[in-house]
């Protein structure tokens, strides 16, 4: 077994897929760049199996997993029960739009969301799809014409849910003209908080910006249908809003009478210990945004549930699409909901979730390069600084998470100084604690190597699959 990433079968694949599939040049010059830095080039490898807890490359070489499917598996790779259920439903109705799954899945998910006060669901394939479906919901409900986003905030990578992510700064570039009823509003927890400003100042700040700036200044409120967040930045970097910050939201929309979206794409169905990550913040939404736990790790499920005067009677906002809500995606969730009843799953997940932060709970006074550790349930996020003005921060989260790879540990580390986990929420506990100590050696290694690695691995094919 050798963890020199990407292995040979992994590297002549990848190889292979260079002139076919789309970002092959663009993933050439990230390694280019990586290169003329001096950083080693991200390491990848290509997935050759996958079941419960870990993952095996291509190459044979095994992964603890809490890349998850890129936070997708609920309950681990490949749930044999989830499995068969979409199984049966395929073998029964292979695919029929009008199959018998989508009204008793409709009826479970009204009866687990937050304080039973959105009981209707419109079924969509992706959690891209149903974003945009929220959207356009709240605009032809409230017959208004504009959105709050937040920056850092992503939502998916259709047309207007990239109008509505705040990414970075080139989020937008081509489509500014586009993005015209979107009004980008800072989000107050990241990397960067202004000098002279402490977390409470800077929420405060972040508020009075939507509820005071943006009414005043940029849009009459009457004209501004909907604040659109995710309660728990995930691809932006894992960070955690606080309670004064999602109840501030929540309060402005009650005063300008706008509906708030909270999009649970990634926070929902148990990520953060609780069905719903709203429920941490006692915060109800007016539209919630499901989608990727809903699938089981098997099949596509994705949608949005709404008050009944939202979702009842809004003859303008049509959605959904010919897989919107199919047998396989309908038997998944309903399987992935019924065992998370049968086995406690949440609660299993709460106890991994205090197991995880205790395990992490002295790497920032214990390590330099850890600026921060944080989690809500099994939503965790580790902040990386290098501490010297010849190397990127995010260089330092890359290079432990390529040491964490070599040690065969996988997670996430795309273009922010952060790492992102996200184990299964029915982790078994040893795996759990046997991948963060894989993840401290790996701080440990690149800590002392004074954050380069350069060298450290064979040179890159230039592949086009980044994670
Ligand atoms: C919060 C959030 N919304 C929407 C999406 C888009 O979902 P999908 O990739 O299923 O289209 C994502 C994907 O990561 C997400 O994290």
């Amino acid at each position: 077994m050798s963890y020199d990433l990407p292995g040979d079968a992994s590297r002549a694949l990848l190889q292979r897929g260079l002139p076919h599939l789309r970002n092959g040049i663009h993933y050439t010059r990230a390694s280019q760049k990586s290169a003329s830095k001096g950083y080693v080039p991200p390491a990848q490898f290509i997935v050759g199996r996958a079941e419960g807890d870990y993952v095996w490359d291509l190459d044979g070489n095994q992964y603890i997993d809490f890349q998850n499917g890129w936070a997708t598996n609920p309950l681990g790779n490949c749930h044999p029960e989830i499995l068969e259920a979409v199984h049966e439903a395929q073998r029964q109705y292979g695919f029929q739009w009008e199959h018998p799954l989508r009204i008793p899945l409709a009826e479970r998910l009204a009866s687990i969301m937050p304080s039973g006060s959105l009981p209707r669901f419109s079924f969509e394939v992706s959690g891209t799809e149903a974003a945009e479906s929220a959207i356009h919901l709240a605009l032809c409900h409230t017959q208004r014409r504009y959105i709050v986003s937040f920056t850092s905030c992503f939502h998916g990578e259709g047309l207007g849910t990239k109008m509505v992510s705040a990414y970075n700064s080139d989020n937008n570039l081509y489509m500014e003209g586009w993005a015209g009823g979107v009004l980008k509003a800072p989000f107050p927890y990241s990397e960067e908080i202004p000098a002279g400003m402490d977390q409470a100042q800077y929420t405060e700040y972040c508020l009075w910006y939507i509820e005071t700036h943006l009414t005043e200044y940029v849009v009459p409120a009457e004209n501004i249908a909907a604040i659109l967040v995710e309660p728990g930045l995930a691809e932006g970097g894992n960070w955690i809003p606080s309670k004064a910050f999602m109840q501030g939201l929540r309060r402005i929309c009650d005063k300008f009478d706008w509906l708030l979206i909270a999009d649970e794409v990634l926070t929902g169905l148990g990520r953060t210990g609780t069905m719903w990550a709203v429920e941490h913040f006692d915060v109800v939404p007016d539209i919630l945004v499901a989608g990727k736990n809903l699938s089981g790790g098997i099949e596509p499920c994705a949608g949005v549930a709404a008050r009944d005067e939202i979702l009842g009677d809004n003859p303008r906002a049509t959605a959904g699409s010919t897989f919107a809500g199919t047998p396989g995606g309908c038997a998944a969730a309903l399987k992935t909901l019924e065992i998370y009843e049968r086995d406690a799953v949440l609660t299993h997940t709460q106890h991994l979730a205090g197991v995880a932060m205790q395990r992490m709970s002295d790497w920032e006074s214990r390590y330099e390069i850890v600026s921060q550790v944080r989690g809500l349930g099994l939503l965790l996020g580790v902040s990386f600084r290098a501490g010297r003005e010849d190397i990127e921060d995010f260089h330092i989260a890359r290079s432990v998470r390529d040491e964490m790879l070599k040690r065969g540990l996988w997670a996430i580390c795309d273009n922010e100084p952060q790492v992102r986990m996200y184990p299964a929420l029915n982790m078994a506990e040893d795996v759990l604690l046997e991948g963060l100590s894989r993840m401290e050696e790996a701080i440990e290694a690149v800590q002392r190597s004074g954050g380069v690695t350069i060298g450290d691995y064979p040179p890159m094919p230039s592949g086009n699959v980044g994670f």
